[in-house]
């Protein structure tokens, strides 16, 4: 076997096997941290490898499940290839897999789905017990033993320091001059012993490049030579781009008012489409030298950082489609002086987010009458991705803004809807929706002063008549005046598109 060269250390080159030797290592039951955050710096063959020996164990009628922990989504080579074998006892704490949906759905996976920012610490703290096996993706092994980190950080530093066991995957198409954008903070430690960390700026380098790394813990190091895999965004459309004109006219506004500078303050912006389109409609915008303190860095930021409208950002993860990810590779060299990237405590940390004064920007599936903001399920039940990052960044934001097309499906749903199916953001943690009808500033407003605007600014004709006259009769029956609801009503919008296939009587 040809080893890498991007294994510069004696000792773990001896510790060299093939994917299907290291899968071996991994017990039945066993919790397995792996890397890994969107489709971006996942491990590839341990996973496969696993799912393989799973599936043949299960057709012989051993039953053989993990428990699974990663950063955040993976890709079909991780969350996919496991979850088709149905070999996940238990996921944690994100992911967006179609085939994980559909067992997490139908009851045949158990998730747990948490504030990103919580996982690092509540392995620690040991809320979810022992750490058996930590699955990590790297760049290259320097020759004392510490880790290159690969295009995303996550939880690894964590899964590293609780795994008992380490297997290493080392992906020599990960480029190499990654080097030296990461940056690894060490500094966390359990209460009552923390420290406040020292950060003041987005762009601030508060750790070291390299990931640090028990080697007698490390049983297998196996090579690779796959790409990431993340889906190619939705070109922005008329709707996505109505929503970012909204969002570009209110920060204007706010900017007129004297309330932020015309750099603004650091950038989050959310997963998915909806999100990605904002940024292109920002990179059209009238503002210069902007900074990013966000989760994922998406194909509209690296637009914004090549144009130069965003001077640096900071993430955990890449998550760049494959023409991106080619571009990205094209021009490294001017992308790691602007990109940090982080372990996801430190991306998403409530401290930093608050002492930064970010302006969050988070997709959503509904919102309610009053603010209440759906994130994660359809009707209710049916979990689609999972809270994310979104919670961390909307709770302790300068600006928390929700943003979604005022309806789905081709007009069946509306998207603001008189109570919302799930709350994952309450009224408290919601200061501004948009849609592409309008955008609703409810900093100050009362619940019912909420309701007005929101069904006026953001709803979509065809059911505002409705969320008015159901705002009316609540206003007049509800024995509360304060938040008043019909609650025989209340989720009958739900009911009737789960019975007719459409909101609309
Ligand atoms: N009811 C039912 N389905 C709805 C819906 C609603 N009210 N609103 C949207 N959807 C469906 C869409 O129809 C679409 O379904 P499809 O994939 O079958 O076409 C899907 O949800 C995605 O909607 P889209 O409008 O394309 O939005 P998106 O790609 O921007 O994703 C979220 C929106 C909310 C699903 C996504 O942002 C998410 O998972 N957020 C939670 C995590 C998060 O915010 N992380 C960021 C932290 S940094």
């Amino acid at each position: 076997m040809s080893i890498s060269s991007r294994i510069q250390h004696e000792g773990l080159r001896q510790r060299v096997m093939t994917a299907e030797a290291a899968a071996a290592l991994v017990p039945a039951g066993a919790h397995v941290g792996m890397s890994g955050f969107t489709g971006a710096g996942y491990p590839k063959a341990v996973p496969q490898a696993l799912a393989e020996r799973i599936g043949r164990l299960n057709a012989q009628g051993q039953s053989f499940r993990i428990g699974l922990w990663t950063g955040a989504s993976t890709a079909p080579e991780l969350d996919g290839a496991l979850a088709k074998v149905n070999g996940v006892e238990l996921r944690m704490p994100y992911q967006s897999d179609p085939q994980g949906r559909a067992r997490i759905n139908l009851g045949e996976m158990e998730y747990t789905d948490i504030h990103l920012s919580h996982v690092a610490q509540y392995v620690w703290f040991g809320f979810f017990g022992k750490l058996d096996v930590a699955v990590i993706e790297v760049a290259g092994i320097l020759p004392d033993g510490r880790l290159i980190p690969s295009t995303s950080v996550g939880n690894n530093k964590t899964w590293l320091d609780q795994a008992d066991r380490i297997i290493l995957e080392v992906n020599r198409r990960v480029p190499a001059g990654l080097e030296g954008m990461h940056d690894i903070y060490y500094g966390t430690a359990l209460p009552p012993h923390r420290k406040p960390i020292p950060m003041t700026a987005p762009d601030q380098r508060i750790g070291e490049p390299y990931l640090r790394c028990d080697l007698d813990k490390v049983v297998a190091v196996v090579e690779t030579d796959q790409p990431d895999r993340n889906s190619a965004f939705n070109a922005p459309d008329a709707v996505s781009q109505a929503i970012a004109g909204h969002l570009v006219e209110f920060l204007s506004h706010e900017v007129s008012r004297g309330r932020l500078s015309p750099q603004l303050l650091p950038l989050q912006s959310g997963v998915g489409n909806i999100a990605n389109a904002v940024l292109a409609g920002l990179n059209d915008g009238p503002f210069e030298k902007l900074s990013a303190f966000t989760e994922v860095l998406q194909d509209g930021m690296l637009d914004m950082l090549a144009s130069g409208k965003l001077s640096h950002a900071s993430a955990t993860a890449l998550s760049l489609s494959p023409a991106a990810q080619a571009r990205f590779e094209r021009e490294l060299d001017f992308y790691r002086q602007r990109i940090v990237l982080r372990p996801q405590e430190i991306s998403n940390h409530p401290e930093l987010i608050r002492r930064l004064g970010l302006i969050a920007m988070n997709a959503m599936i509904e919102c309610d009458i009053y603010g209440n903001v759906n994130s994660t399920h359809v009707m209710g039940s049916s979990i689609m991705n999972g809270i994310g990052g979104s919670g961390d960044f909307a709770r302790n934001a300068y600006l928390s803004i929700f943003m979604t097309p005022s309806v789905a499906k081709g007009g069946a749903i509306s998207c603001i809807v008189p109570m919302v199916s799930h709350v994952d953001h309450t009224e408290h943690d919601v200061q501004i929706i948009v849609t592409e009808q309008g955008l609703a500033d409810l900093r100050g407003l009362s619940p019912k002063e909420r309701a007005r605007l929101l069904i006026e600014r953001c709803a979509h004709p065809d059911y505002r008549p409705l969320l008015r006259d159901y705002f009316d009769r609540a206003c007049r029956d509800a024995p509360g005046k304060h938040t008043p609801h019909l609650l025989g009503e209340a989720f009958s919008w739900h009911l009737r598109y789960l019975q007719q296939g459409r909101m609309l009587p």
